[in-house]
């Protein structure tokens, strides 16, 4: 078992298995896109399976595969299918946009995924398009209900609040746990190298973040009821609109409980282990899972080295890589 310097049980890792996605939102990347990481730095299939093995070998229990957007990795089906039948592997999940899901939600459930999360932050068509910079809203929404349809259970959806351009909609998206089964989860701004113009009419720096509170206030006449939380709940706190069959979370990256409950470690595509999102430190662990040398010992030191907390309260903000280069 992996336990880290402050007590925390490490038995979660996210992989990113691709920075390249097909969306450009406003929040994860600048509109003129990025420069992609060059072919021959990034891991492949074979990489990410053995560095898997080697996480499963010490208590990982969880794995989700990110992105950029996983579903244009070409070998997404394989790792999927490979990582889920690694013995010790309770949990493999995957995070994603949906655009792809119509056509792949089926055969990802085939190949032995369990549920996916899925960012959504926003109902409407037109403001859909603004924030992905062009992203096509039905598209996303078949997504989604193919994944019903594929029975992958519970469906996640991810939205990151934007004062100014979505808080207006928290009611009606939390609404959505009334009509489906679906956990809506928001999301606070991270200040990850983000601070620029976003464009498209969307709001300026110091307009966009809106804390938990203020979403919580904004739900007031749901009455929503807390869920008792459970030790793997990680960062989310529950709660339920009364009768609905789907939740309603909030994801503080701010609040105090964040770092506290983390247990989880990132890896990128160009292979770096990151032991916080939000602190830029990272350990390159791409020659050992390349020249097959012994991965447990950075598992171990990446965990060993993984800080107690962000220091965002003191403007410290991660700029070296975009969201998307992390996955989340
Ligand atoms: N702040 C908060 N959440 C973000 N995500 C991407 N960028 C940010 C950000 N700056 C979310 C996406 C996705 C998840 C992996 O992270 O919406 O759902
Ligand atoms: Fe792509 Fe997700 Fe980033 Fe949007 S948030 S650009 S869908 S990786």
């Amino acid at each position: 078992m992996l336990i880290d310097h402050y007590g925390r049980a490490i038995t979660y890792l996210r992989i990113s298995i691709t920075d390249r996605c097909n969306l450009r939102c406003a929040y994860c990347q600048p509109a003129s896109g990025l420069s992609w990481i060059p072919e021959d730095k990034l891991l492949n299939k074979d990489d990410f399976v053995r560095l898997a093995k080697a996480a499963a070998s010490l208590g990982i229990t969880k794995i989700r595969i990110t992105g950029g957007e996983p579903l244009v990795h070409p070998d997404v089906l394989e790792i999927i299918e490979r990582i889920g039948a690694i013995p010790g592997i309770q949990d493999l999940s995957l995070t994603s946009n949906a655009i792809l899901l119509e056509e792949m939600a089926k055969p990802m459930a085939a190949a032995g995924l369990k549920r996916v999360n899925i960012s959504l932050d926003t109902l409407d068509p037109e403001k859909y398009r603004r924030v992905t910079r062009f992203g096509d809203f039905n598209q996303a929404w078949k997504g989604i209900m193919a994944a019903e349809e594929a029975g992958l259970s519970p469906i996640k959806l991810n939205t990151v609040v934007v004062g100014g351009f979505n808080d207006d909609e928290i009611p009606a998206l939390a609404r959505l746990s009334l009509d489906h089964p679906w956990h809506i989860r928001f999301i606070e701004l991270m200040p990850v190298a983000n601070s620029n113009d976003w464009g498209n009419g969307l709001p300026p720096v110091n307009q966009r973040y809106v804390s938990v509170q203020t979403m919580h206030e904004m739900l007031a006449d749901l009455s929503l009821e807390p869920e008792a939380t459970s030790a793997n709940s990680g960062p989310e706190r529950t709660f339920r609109i009364p009768g609905a069959p789907g939740t309603v979370g909030f994801i503080s990256p701010l609040g105090e409980h964040f770092c506290a409950r983390c247990n989880r470690l990132r890896l990128t595509a160009d292979g770096r282990l990151r032991s916080c999102l939000l602190v830029d430190k990272e350990i390159s662990i791409r020659d050992a899972i390349k020249s097959g040398a012994d991965l447990e010992a950075f598992l171990m030191k990446a965990v060993e080295e993984k800080p107690r907390g962000h220091e965002l309260h003191d403007h410290n903000c991660p700029d070296t890589r975009c969201m998307s280069q992390i996955g989340g």
